[in-house]
């Protein structure tokens, strides 16, 4: 399934250290012809990053949008938290080969972003692999990806 069926709307968020990359990838998404659900932060202002990266979750938990954007100073805490939500694939990208291999391989429905990491032209990359990759679906990786929240649910979590 395209992740950008759900009318093309896409969920970001971010914590007060992504809110610049934030900004500059809300307007290439809507450049790029998506409507953009920006749930904040809305300033420099330090904030607590779970706040914002839950939000995205349950916006893609509940079906309302197809996938979401995640940022914070690493990426590694609200991706953490996003992670947290059932059916939510978070993906902690750093190049347009995780990002790319995130949606072939792990469906990932949330791309999550270090904005003291990576640079605005990098983001930008990934963002767009992101959006422009299936996933592969069908055999192991439909396997695999499954098995990520059954494993779980059933309380089967054991390696062996
Ligand atoms: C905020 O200083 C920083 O801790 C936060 O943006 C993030 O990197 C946490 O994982």
């Amino acid at each position: 399934m395209n992740i950008r069926e759900k009318d093309g709307v896409i969920a970001v968020a971010s914590d007060h250290a992504g809110y610049l990359l934030k900004s500059i990838l809300c307007e290439d998404l809507k450049t790029l012809g998506y409507q953009v659900l920006d749930l904040g932060t809305d300033s420099l202002d330090s904030v607590d990053y779970p706040l914002f990266a839950h939000d995205v979750a349950a916006t893609v938990a509940s079906g309302r949008v197809g996938c979401g954007v995640v940022l914070c100073g690493t990426g590694i805490g609200v991706s953490i938290t996003a992670n947290r939500h059932p059916g939510v694939r978070a993906a902690l990208c750093h190049n347009v080969e995780t990002a790319r291999l995130s949606r072939k391989h792990n469906d990932a429905n949330v791309l999550a972003l270090g904005a003291r990491i990576i640079d605005e032209k990098t983001a930008k990359s990934c963002l767009r692999a992101f959006l422009d990759t299936e996933f592969e679906g069908e055999g192991r990786h439909e396997r695999r990806v499954a098995m990520i929240d059954t494993m779980v649910s059933v309380g089967n979590n054991t390696t062996r």
